[in-house]
């Protein structure tokens, strides 16, 4: 993989209870996990400000989404001043299940994650093509037109960590294969290099994520241009998650 910092992330989606959450984070904190790596959970916004306060500092926290402005009359949203406010120094833009069921064009993703990074947040900004784009041959074009709303909206690369998660891998156990996952992960690369030059391009982490788990992950973390993961149901079992997190041994 490229020298980049390895970079996990535990999406926990909406799940969770007081006590489940609370049992999480008591096996993460029993967990041996590697130091020169980061980590970095993201409860949903109930459950951050406690796990925040409780889990150990080997784990970052972050938010899963933030509203595109600062704060005013948004009813139900959170702005990333409030997630910067609480000391949460992440927050997660453009996963696939708010563009595919809460509507969120590339151009709200954008906005989000220029308005995130302005504040002071860092970033996991999530790309990915449906099952019906692959087969359909717009696989590298619904890459390329995520990638440009970012592009609009990104002035600082150094606090973005960009997730590819192709939406069929995602929750369906059919994981990306090592090839497959590191063909687009180079693809990615390519259009970095051509935007913002090689040194810039090879510093910015592309996870992968999609039906990550401690048995497919060894494999997928040797790849040229895999940096890391976003794990979504794996992250919920502290075991496998923490040895996600060993991924590379
Ligand atoms: O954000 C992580 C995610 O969408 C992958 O979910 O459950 O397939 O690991 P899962």
């Amino acid at each position: 993989a490229s020298s980049a910092k390895f970079f996990v992330g535990g999406n926990w989606k909406c799940n969770g209870t007081h006590a489940s959450v609370e049992k999480l984070v008591a096996d993460l904190n029993a967990g041996e996990v590697p130091s020169d790596i980061d980590i970095v959970v993201a409860p949903p916004f109930i459950y951050i400000d406690w796990v925040r306060a409780n889990i150990k500092s080997a784990y970052e926290v972050a938010a899963q989404n933030c509203w595109t402005k600062p704060d005013g009359a948004f009813t139900g949203e959170i702005s990333a001043e409030m997630i910067k406010d609480a000391m949460v120094p992440w927050v997660i833009t453009g996963h696939s299940e708010r563009r595919l069921l809460l509507g969120e064009s590339n151009r709200t993703v954008g906005l989000k994650t220029g308005h995130a990074l302005e504040v002071g947040l860092s970033v996991i900004a999530c790309i990915g093509e449906t099952l019906e784009q692959r087969n359909s041959g717009h696989l590298y074009d619904t890459i390329d037109i995520q990638l440009q709303a970012l592009f609009e909206n990104v002035q600082d690369w150094g606090r973005v960590v960009l997730a590819y998660e192709p939406v069929w891998a995602i929750g369906t156990g059919v994981v990306a294969s090592p090839a497959q996952a590191q063909e687009v992960h180079a693809y990615v690369r390519k259009v970095l290099t051509d935007r913002l030059g090689k040194s810039r391009a090879e510093s910015i982490r592309i996870i992968y994520g999609g039906s990550v788990t401690d048995a497919n992950c060894g494999e997928l973390a040797t790849q040229e241009d895999i940096d890391g993961f976003l794990v979504g149901g794996a992250s919920l079992k502290a075991p496998s998650f923490i040895n996600i997190c060993n991924a590379r041994g």
